[in-house]
This record gives C-alpha cells, structure tokens and sequence, in this order.
C-alpha cells in the first residue's frame, strides 16, 4: 500500500519519482527511461519531479518533461491521478569542459520557461512549477514575482521555491501566499544542512520536498552516514534505502521524498519505506 500524502490541494504519494536521473548524462537511454516512468505508476507512484533543465549540457533542452509527457500519454493508467511538478531557473552548460547547472532567474527567462515547460509536458496548466535556484544576479523577490505572473496567467496551479533559505521562504511566502505549497530542499543523511527549513515549512504549513534523499547518485561524500540505517535494515531483511526514505518521512506529515532511479528495480523498491518502531527512529537520530 503507497503512502499518500496532501501536498496542496493535491492528494498524492509521499514518494515520488526524481526523474532526472532517466535523462541528464550517463542515462539508460530513451527506452529505459519509458520503462522505469511505467513502472513508478504501475506500483501506485502518483508524484513525478522533473524539470526545465533535465537534459544533457549540449543536447536537445527539456527532455525530462518530453519524456514525462511520453511516458504519460502511452500510459494506460488514470493520468489525471499523477501531480507532475517542474522546476525553472536553471540550464545547461559546460565548465572546463564539464557539464554544469547555469542559474537563470530573470524573470523574463522565467516566463518563457514555464511557458515552454507547459508545452513540453502537454498541458494547459502545470500542477506544480517551482522556482529552481535563487540566482544570485537577480534579487529573490523579482524572481519570485514572475512565479506569481505565471500563476495569474494560468500558466501553473500551484507554486514552489526549491534551493531556498528559511529568509527565501519567508520572501516566496509573502509573495505567493497560500499558493506556495512546496519547499524542495535537499535532505537527507548526509545532509541535514537544511533542518532549518524542514522545521520553518511545517511551521508554514507547506509541503517540504527532499530531493537526492538517498545521498545523490553520484557516490554521497561521507557513506558512513548510512551504517546505522544499513543495520536497521538488516533486522528488516530489506534495502537500506527503504529505511533512509521512512526516516525522512517520519520527519513529518508535511515531507515528502523524490528518490531518482535508472531503473525500475530502484524505484520499485523505493516505493515500500518501511515501518520504523520510535526505538529504531531514536536509534537513527541518535547516530546522526
Ligand atoms: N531541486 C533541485 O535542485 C534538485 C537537485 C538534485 C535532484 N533533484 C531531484 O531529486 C531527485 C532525486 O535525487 P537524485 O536522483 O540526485 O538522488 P537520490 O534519489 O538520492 O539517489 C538516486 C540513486 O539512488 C539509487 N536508488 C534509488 N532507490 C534505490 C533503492 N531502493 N535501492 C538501491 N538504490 C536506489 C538509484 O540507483 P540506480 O541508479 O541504480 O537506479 C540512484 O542512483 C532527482 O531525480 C531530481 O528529481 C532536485
């Protein structure tokens, strides 16, 4: 049975599916990516993240949403079921040779952004649109507004900051009001940097998003991290990651976790966190 969750006006499962893994480098390919989609909907997944900016630096832009409106429409399953959330602010580039994330929050990028990601994934409106990063060029606020503009203009339903700071977030929440549903932060682990945030959006009453909740699928800095939960998970017979993804979810009511996946078996497996006794939980923080 997959744990549902509210998440603004949406009901929808407290794990999700990160897609960028099925199309940023060293991907699976197309038909891979197709495969792993379906089988995150066929086990009840009804929470699928992606974004502007999920492509390889150099190739064809936006094919994390292309790919996710594919997967939806050769999808026999109730479509309309699925939140799909997108993100704008960042792009592709190279650094020395090397792909990277160029941030992009002018607000003039980001209309015409959210407009193309829309398109891309094939519908009127998008379910939820957060703002990707704060872009240092551009003051917050002004990002933030154009995130209102492609509210009023119909073009999201829902709104989120991703990247954001307790002050960000109190910014987005003055701006956006009771539209900003969600916060997507990194959490997990071997981060815990952004506790503050987990703690300020309960407070707000908003939807606090973990993204790379497993530590990130380039190998995380400090593996140790994970040993008490790889001991719990021992005693459970199952994955350590099904007991890292409960732990965040025991967080709170309001959190939610997108782990990525190249493949079905990732997913298929992420989609079962199990049930943590307050010993084992007490247990986790305590190693923490
Ligand atoms: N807002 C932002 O700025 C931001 C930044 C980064 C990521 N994100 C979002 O967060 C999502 C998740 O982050 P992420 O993909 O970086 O990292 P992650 O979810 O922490 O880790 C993904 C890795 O964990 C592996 N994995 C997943 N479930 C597993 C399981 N049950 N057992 C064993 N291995 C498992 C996957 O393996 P395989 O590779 O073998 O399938 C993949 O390599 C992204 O897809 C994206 O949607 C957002």
């Amino acid at each position: 049975m997959v744990l549902f969750r509210n998440l603004g006006p949406y009901s929808t499962t407290a794990v999700g599916l990160g897609e960028m893994p099925l199309t940023i480098e060293n991907n699976l390919g197309h038909e891979m990516g197709i495969e792993t989609i379906h089988a995150a909907l066929d086990a009840g997944c009804r929470h699928i993240d992606t974004a502007w900016a999920y492509y390889c630096s150099g190739g064809e832009e936006q094919t994390g949403e292309k790919l996710v409106r594919e997967a939806l429409s050769c999808w026999s399953g109730p479509k309309d079921e699925v939140l799909v959330a997108t993100k704008v602010g960042h792009y592709r580039n190279f650094t020395d040779g090397k792909p990277t994330w160029g941030k992009d929050g002018k607000p003039e990028s980001l209309i015409a952004h959210a407009k193309e990601s829309a398109q891309a994934l094939g519908v009127d409106a998008i379910d939820l649109l957060y703002f990707h990063r704060p872009d240092p060029e551009v003051p917050y606020n002004e990002s933030v507004e154009a995130i209102k503009q492609l509210l009023d203009e119909g073009v999201a339903k829902e709104a989120g900051v991703s990247n954001a700071s307790v002050e960000q977030i109190d910014i987005a929440h003055e701006i956006l009001g009771d539209k900003l549903v969600a916060v997507q932060n990194q959490y997990s682990p071997i981060y815990l940097d952004t506790q503050d945030t987990l703690e300020h959006t309960a407070k707000l009453g908003i939807s606090f998003v973990c993204w790379s909740p497993l530590g990130g699928f380039r190998k995380p800095k400090d593996e140790s991290k994970f040993d008490a939960f790889r001991e719990v998970a021992q005693k459970h017979d199952v994955s350590y990651q099904r007991v890292v993804l409960a732990w965040e979810l025991a967080q709170g009511k309001h959190v939610f976790v997108i782990p990525g996946a190249h493949r079905p078996s990732s997913i298929l497996d992420s989609l079962q966190p199990v049930e943590l006794s307050n010993d084992e939980l007490a247990l986790l923080n305590k190693a923490l």
